[in-house]
């Protein structure tokens, strides 16, 4: 069987963010399960805010094209989601926005469909973010993405990582390792998107 590909990002482009530390930890925790896992630093493709106007005069920013590709190459996903207002960042829905584009030719929502996929948030507030993921999880089932029951809100997350990153709270690194293990062994087992 071929090992599982996961691309891992935070929604997030804080220097310091909490959602950060977590995806990377999911990262390390998705490569323990078996998976070739890519972790992405939002910042590192920054994008305009979606603009009908731009798209139509310039088609798809490159870095917008980029993280579409990063997600048509992996088969699974692992999304640590800040909580803004009840909801998701802009950050994040702008992504999931330009991705949501097709290229002339290209099959609609074609870098989200069939994706399996797993949420975390992080925090400093009692439930973790919590609220975000469910919008998360509604929007990106519209998608046609599939994303797996077991969550992780990690609430307090200024007081939830060693410095060395790892998270000091056992149930929920074992928490995140479910979720890992989980995303990795359905995307190995469903046949890749025809
Ligand atoms: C505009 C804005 C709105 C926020 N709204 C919420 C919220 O609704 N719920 C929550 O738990 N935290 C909220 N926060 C606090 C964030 O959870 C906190 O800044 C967190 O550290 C952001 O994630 P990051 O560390 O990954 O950047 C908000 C922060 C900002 C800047």
């Amino acid at each position: 069987m071929a090992r599982p590909t996961l691309l891992v990002f935070a929604g997030s482009t804080r220097r310091d963010s909490l959602n950060k530390k977590l995806a990377l930890v999911a990262a390390d925790a998705a490569r323990a399960a078996g998976a070739e896992v890519t972790y992405l630093d939002l910042r590192e493709l920054p994008m305009p805010l979606y603009d009908g106007d731009l798209e139509a005069a310039e088609g798809i920013p490159p870095n917008a094209k980029r993280f579409k590709e990063l997600m048509l190459a992996h088969r699974g996903l692992l999304i640590a989601s800040p909580e803004y207002n009840s909801s998701i960042s802009g950050v994040l829905k702008n992504a999931i926005d330009w991705a949501s584009r097709a290229e002339p030719g290209e099959r609609p929502l074609a870098c989200f469909q069939d994706k399996v996929c797993g949420l975390l948030s992080a925090s400093p507030g009692a439930l973790g973010g919590l609220r975000g993921l469910v919008t998360l999880r509604s929007i990106l089932g519209n998608l046609q993405v599939l994303v797996v029951p077991e969550q992780l809100a990690v609430g307090k997350a200024h007081e939830a990582f060693t410095a060395e990153g790892a998270l000091v709270d056992a149930k929920q690194q074992a928490t995140v390792e479910r979720i890992a293990r989980r995303v990795a062994d359905l995307v190995a087992r469903l046949a890749p998107a025809t």
